[in-house]
């Protein structure tokens, strides 16, 4: 039995030597053992066997590197999750993963794609997979690996993060802050980006429902894994209470669960991080604006005159906190009836008032990013947990939302404060 690192060169003899042997499954068998979980493959090989024990082990660690854990999305090989690898000259291998935690809820698929990696390996006649579980110090190696050894640091907050965070504001309850950044983060995920959304309504989260994410958080001591819908990580309180039960939280509690999850969540490296907050210019606006500076409103209005008046409110919050206004989004627009009859349910001209007066008050141009109408089928897909954008990407207002998400995947954070690394040369 062998637990070996042979080189790289072994690797290319071996490969010269093997060409591409075929194999044939004989039986797929299902047993238990002590320290976890152990799934045995046995191949029968073909072709000519001459692979080494040495040469094998490198064969199947580099197969491993390719094998991405499917919640973190980084090689298990870079993880630690790959123990032992114990190969025997007639091409039996006996490999332990351990998992992160024991409930690991994506375990089968991790079985199934270091199961596909191995048997792809020339020479190896038989797989024995154990399924371990990581020490608690196992853990805290990985967590401080991933977060730069960190915990309690807010990535986003580093100077240089090249995250954009997005908080999505309006003064009023109900003019679609959720509807628009779901459909944003779906958009702006679809065109490839990496994106998370953080359901800061404590009180009112709706973002679960509108991207239809059922999974529950994955916890690894400290850290917490979010789940994913549309290729876009989600992390919401809702995600952490039973049912439907409304959450109970003053001032410094909200600061503390919003500061938890920017830190504790591992987001990995986001290109965009939208920020669902609650209606108002309450406690959560401030919460962000202390945590992560560089922070940029989106201000969400209606077309009512009303409507328009309170979320210039939320807009001119961003002179106090110092933050930079992204734009403003005009929601509930003007509707075009099958009959051809324009219908302005709300009014007209919301969007425009709110971006000139915080242009005027900020003494920086604050742009109108877009006017989606009024549609019923964009309420509808909310509530089936599938964004319109991607759902019925032409109708009119999912034109309008990824237009604006066109426009928000142009931006990079500005290189202003941000650290080259580099150091003036002397002469
Ligand atoms: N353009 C639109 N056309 C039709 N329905 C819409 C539109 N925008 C939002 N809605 C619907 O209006 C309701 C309120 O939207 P949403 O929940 O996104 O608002 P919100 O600002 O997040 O509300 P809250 O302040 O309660 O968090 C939802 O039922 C949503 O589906
Ligand atoms: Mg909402």
């Amino acid at each position: 039995m062998w637990t070996a690192h042979a080189g790289a060169r072994a690797k290319d003899d071996l490969k010269a030597r093997m060409g591409r042997p075929s194999f044939r499954l004989v039986r797929p068998r299902r047993n238990l053992v002590t320290a976890g979980t152990a799934f045995s493959w046995h191949v029968q090989p073909e072709g000519n066997m001459t692979a080494t024990a040495a040469e094998l082990t490198t064969l199947i660690r580099t197969a491993l590197d390719a094998v991405k854990d499917p919640e973190i999305r980084r090689p298990i090989t870079d993880l630690g999750m790959v123990d032992t690898i114990d190969v025997s000259e007639n091409g039996i291998v006996e490999l332990t993963v351990l998992l992160t935690i024991a409930a690991c809820p994506l375990r089968d698929k991790l079985t199934e794609d270091v199961t596909k990696a191995v048997r792809a390996v020339p020479g190896v006649s038989e797989l024995r997979l154990t399924l371990g579980v990581m020490t608690d110090a196992q853990r805290t190696t990985l967590r401080d690996n991933l977060k730069g050894g960190a915990t309690k640091d807010i990535p986003f907050a580093r100077p240089e993060s090249r995250t954009r965070v997005y908080a999505i504001a309006s003064g009023k309850g109900g003019v679609g802050k959720s509807t628009v950044t779901v459909n944003l983060a779906a958009a702006l995920a679809a065109k490839g980006l990496a994106v998370g959304v953080l359901d800061a309504d404590v009180y009112g989260f709706s973002i679960p429902r509108m991207l239809g994410v059922t999974g529950r958080p994955t916890r690894i001591g400290e850290m917490i894994l979010p789940p994913e819908a549309h290729g876009v990580k989600v992390i919401s309180v809702g995600m952490f209470v039973d049912g439907n039960t409304a959450v109970v939280w003053r001032g410094p509690m909200l600061h503390r669960a919003l500061q938890q999850f920017l830190a504790d969540v591992f987001w990995g490296d986001l290109d965009v991080l939208l920020l669902d907050l609650p209606p108002g210019t309450g406690d959560i606006a401030i919460s962000t604006a202390q945590l992560i500076p560089t922070t940029e409103i989106l201000v969400v209005t209606t077309p009512q005159l009303a409507a328009a008046e309170v979320a210039e409110r939320a807009g001119s919050i961003a002179l106090q906190t110092r933050q930079r206004i992204a734009g403003v989004v005009e929601n509930m627009s003007a509707m075009t009836l099958p009959d051809g009859t324009v219908l302005e349910l709300f009014g007209s001209g919301g969007g425009a008032i709110v971006a000139d007066s915080l242009t005027r008050a900020t003494g920086a141009t604050v742009a109108l990013l877009g006017q989606i109408p009024m549609q019923v089928s964009l309420r509808a897909a909310g509530d089936a947990g599938v964004p319109l954008v991607l759902s019925d990407p032409t109708s009119p207002a999912a034109v309008a939302l990824s237009a604006i998400a066109d426009d928000l995947a142009a931006r990079t954070r500005p290189l202003a404060g941000v650290s080259l690394g580099i150091a003036p040369s002397r002469r």
